[in-house]
């Protein structure tokens, strides 16, 4: 059986990945496809349990430690979850994957992202996705999206200056790998975000196998 298709959305906060990814697989299903719609830090029972120890405001993580627990979700969630349903042929979406913790431990935090990436090739098989749908916004119109939700988690609580910063790693990240990564101009209304959307996955449906 053919293997299935992997999409990762990423970007700041507020920048509509939640959103999009629920509009994506409803697009998705209408073209007949089966889609595994899941998220990061999460995804499976364990790994949401260290979602909530990842966001306790009251954590005090030390880099290390909070990258190890990221990647042990992420190692759960790719075992138990991702790969199985590409197995299947199913089109997997994950609401962020391995480029979050890039940035934000990685570009911005005390880790580079090349000790990112070889935890991930140690501890979860070295699985990308076929395609990463970055999420742009200019922190401006990103952060009061992310604060009129009013549910801040402590990567959340942050300002102007710090989503930018975040913005820019993650255009480093895309212009590093411009095959797998697709720009997508998220400051636009949400019916044309999604249009960007499922114009490069439909190419990605075209040559994948899926
Ligand atoms: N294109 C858009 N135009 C206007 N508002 C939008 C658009 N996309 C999303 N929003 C609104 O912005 C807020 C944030 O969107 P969403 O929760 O999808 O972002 P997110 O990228 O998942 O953020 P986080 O990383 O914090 O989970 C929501 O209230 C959503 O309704
Ligand atoms: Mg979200």
């Amino acid at each position: 059986m053919g293997r299935g298709l992997f999409i990762s959305l990423e970007g700041g906060e507020g920048s509509g990945k939640s959103t999009q990814a629920k509009r994506l697989k409803e697009w998705l299903e209408s073209q007949g496809q089966c889609v595994l719609l899941t998220r990061e830090p999460g995804g499976t029972p364990l790994a949401e349990q260290l979602r909530q120890v990842i966001f306790e405001p009251a954590a005090a993580l030390d880099a290390v430690t909070e990258s190890l627990l990221f990647q042990a979700a992420r190692t759960h969630h790719t075992t138990h979850k991702i790969l199985p349903a590409l197995a299947e042929g199913q089109v997997v979406i994950t609401d962020r994957y391995l480029d979050s913790t890039r940035v934000y431990q990685g570009v911005l935090g005390e880790k580079s992202v090349a000790w990112v990436d070889e935890l991930h090739r140690l501890t979860a098989g070295d699985v990308w996705p076929d395609m990463t749908l970055l999420l742009d916004i200019p922190a401006e119109i990103g952060l009061p999206r992310a604060k009129s939700r009013g549910d801040a988690t402590r990567f959340e609580a942050m300002d102007i200056e710090a989503h930018e910063k975040i913005r820019q790693g993650f255009l480093q990240l895309a212009a590093a790998e411009p095959k797998r990564f697709v720009m997508i101009d998220a400051s636009k209304s949400l019916d044309e975000v999604s249009a960007q959307m499922q114009a490069a996955v439909q190419k990605l449906l075209e040559r994948g196998d899926a």
